[in-house]
């Protein structure tokens, strides 16, 4: 049993006609997570939906570049084009057991909402999907292909128009509908018990990427390296590790300078408070400050609250990397691998070289979460290349 706090951060602070749904969620969760049956079932679909496991690649070409043993575990090749599929595969399967018909889901760069609108189609669940305007417009493709699986997509003009507003939309939708529905949340954020959970399902990622590293290394990473959002693709490399010697770096999304007034590095910026949002205690960032990344998915005033925890007692390094060094780094891993990483992604990749170039890790893990074809137009307004 847990209270749902980490440290203090976390908990369910969330108005009371959502109390007892929560409580039952977690309670079904705190079920399946002990049921052979579920997770066979899991299995079974990451294995044959979403193609896990995803391989870990040596890259060689930065490797050499650098002068560090860099290392990538390819979420970006699974179902999807991220790490979302493992995610939306438990909580739907959790969802369907629990005699729910409806999902609903927020999304920012889209990659949680078409992982959303993969598993609605799957499982044939009823799918509604709340994005903002301003990340309807970025991530056009993304928002066809949701509608292509038969998921109806909400756009959301209120506030910001971002991740926090559809999030704001998506909790509202779901009190005024929790007998039949159920809210996919998709990171580490939220009311207990969606940090937790969402991060049993995403810690398949650094259970794999343990065992590999070492088959081909023979030991543990010196480093091991993650974009935050929400925090889920990082929370899931890092679980497995949690108790190695292995250091933990997240890179938020630095705008235009986490000591800047627009960024989205609640973390990493000084000016970061703890605060109450979206049913959790965690790090928001400062009320002067206008959230920005230019990737859509780190686009968040908060943080998931194991991260606020982790950031406290010291056992994360959290930095902000700047729209800038995102999109040099999404250009050099693309030219020197020939891998295209989402623009979330490439604040890891940034990361990691930063390291390398600081020359204190020998072997570095990179978690690359998601694959950069959502970003072309992004990309193609800002590198002329002809
Ligand atoms: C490819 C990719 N990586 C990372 C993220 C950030 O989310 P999280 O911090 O929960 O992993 C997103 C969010 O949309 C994403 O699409």
């Amino acid at each position: 049993m847990t209270d749902g706090t980490f440290d203090g951060y976390g908990g369910r602070h969330v108005p009371d006609p959502l109390q007892e749904p929560l409580e039952e969620l977690a309670a079904a969760y705190d079920d399946v997570a002990k049921s052979d049956a579920f997770r066979t079932e899991l299995r079974d679909l990451l294995e044959e939906f979403a193609g896990r496991p995803s391989p870990l690649y040596y890259a060689r070409n930065l490797s050499d570049r650098y002068g560090a043993e860099i290392y990538l575990k390819r979420e970006d090749l699974l179902h999807g084009g991220a790490h979302k599929i493992n995610n939306a595969l438990g909580q739907a399967l959790l969802a369907k057991r629990s005699g729910r018909d409806r999902l609903i889901a927020e999304t920012g760069a889209g990659q949680h909402g078409t992982a959303t609108a993969m598993v609605g189609a799957l499982l044939d669940l009823e799918t509604e999907i709340y994005m903002g305007k301003k990340d309807v417009e970025r991530q056009e493709m993304n928002v066809f292909r949701m509608r292509l699986m038969g998921a109806e997509v909400n756009e959301v003009t209120r506030g910001d128009q971002g991740l926090a507003d559809a999030v704001d939309a998506a909790l509202e939708d779901f009190a005024e509908n929790v007998a039949d529905t159920h809210y996919l949340v998709g990171s580490v954020v939220g009311p207990d018990p969606f940090p937790r959970m969402v991060r049993d399902f995403q810690s398949v990622i650094g259970r794999e990427a343990r065992e590999q590293i070492q088959e081909r290394t023979g030991g543990l990473p010196d480093a091991a390296v993650a974009c935050v959002g929400g925090g889920s693709n990082a929370i899931g490399l890092f679980h497995a590790f949690r108790d190695d010697p292995v250091d933990f770096y997240g890179a938020e999304g630095g705008g235009e300078g986490s000591d800047s007034t627009k960024h989205a590095a609640p973390l990493a910026s000084e000016t970061g408070t703890d605060d109450v949002l979206h049913g959790m205690k965690t790090r928001v960032i400062g009320d002067d400050t206008e959230v920005h990344s230019v990737s859509a998915g780190l686009d968040y005033p908060g943080v998931g609250p194991e991260h606020a925890m982790y950031r406290a007692v010291g056992r994360c390094e959290y930095t902000g990397i700047t729209d800038e060094e995102a999109l040099a780094a999404f250009r050099e891993l693309s030219e020197t691998e020939g891998i295209v990483p989402a623009l979330e992604s490439s604040h890891a990749v940034a990361r990691a070289i930063q390291l390398a170039e600081a020359g204190e890790h020998e072997t570095i893990l990179v978690n690359l979460s998601g694959r950069g074809d959502k970003d072309m137009e992004t990309a193609a307004s800002k590198f002329d290349l002809s």
